[in-house]
């Protein structure tokens, strides 16, 4: 059996479904989104902006609650804004939740992605068979979600995301449910996947280190309603370890904009 989060990723991009980078990316000016609620409305985001370049990996963190999946689910285009602009490349969100089939094995749940898209079953089998293996799934095809591990699940619901043939990726916290030492591998394994396979991503993290290993620029959010307080480029080369100076000065940075004191 494979070792699971020591699987070295090599894509061959040319089975890659589109590749698009190309485009906007992601456009939001001073969006404000309300929901109504049983005690009166709720302000979820104030003014909110941002900035994805096409390719571009930004990482958003903010508290609990202050709209960071209303964010991602305004960039897919499940919900509107009440004011202000969201223009975006098509994007697709990969929950916080896996949201796999339990009566699906692997192979099918990923393929899932390409069924949506039309494939038959051979087809989108056929197409999808090289993916798990890059992902390190080989021998698991046919396992159900209850028979993986919890790294295993989100690597298949990330591998569906990805099958879904979407310029802009949009990750709500796909590690929060993760223990310590598998998450750390699925960061490895996320930064070699993008490295190999580019597309623009807003990754929502409660996880500020997470946030620096990651992304290209790192957004930190307001309590909500939900803004920017700060804006931070990560200009580290890659890959990038959680203990080099870069990556810890720019760790605590994003602490301090949060109000935590160490
Ligand atoms: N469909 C909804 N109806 C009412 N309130 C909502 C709805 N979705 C989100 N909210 C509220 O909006 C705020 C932001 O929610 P959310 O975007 O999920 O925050 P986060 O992902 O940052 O934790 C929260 O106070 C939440 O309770
Ligand atoms: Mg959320």
């Amino acid at each position: 059996m494979p070792a699971e989060g020591a699987t070295p990723v090599t894509i061959e991009t040319q089975t890659t479904p589109p590749r698009a980078v190309g485009g906007v990316g992601v456009v939001i000016e001073a969006v404000c989104k309300e929901f109504r609620a049983r005690g009166g409305p709720v302000r979820a985001l104030d003014g909110m902006c941002l900035r994805a370049a096409p390719g571009e990996v930004v990482a958003v963190v903010g508290p609990s609650g202050c709209g960071k999946t209303t964010l991602l689910e305004l960039i897919c285009g499940l919900m509107a804004a009440d004011t202000g602009t969201v223009s975006c490349d098509p994007a697709v969100l990969m929950p916080q939740r896996d949201l796999l089939l339990p009566w699906l094995g692997a192979l099918d749940n990923a393929a899932l992605a390409l069924r949506v898209r039309g494939l038959s079953r051979d087809d989108a089998r056929a197409a999808a068979a090289p993916w798990l293996e890059r992902f390190g799934l080989k021998g698991f095809e046919r396992a159900r979600p209850a028979q993986l591990s919890g790294g295993m699940r989100q690597r298949v619901s990330f591998l569906r995301s990805l099958l879904a043939g979407k310029p802009v990726l949009a990750l709500d916290e796909p590690f929060a449910a993760l223990d310590a030492i598998t998450r750390a591998e699925m960061q490895g394994w996320l930064a070699r996947v993008l490295d190999a396979e580019p597309r623009t991503v807003v990754l929502v993290t409660h996880d500020v280190e997470e946030a620096v290993l990651l992304a290209d620029r790192v957004i930190v959010m307001s309590p909500r309603p939900g803004r920017v307080v700060r804006e931070l480029p990560v200009d580290l080369p890659r890959p990038r370890r959680r203990t080099e100076p870069g990556i810890v000065s720019a760790r605590e940075a994003i602490l301090e904009a949060l109000g935590v004191r160490a």
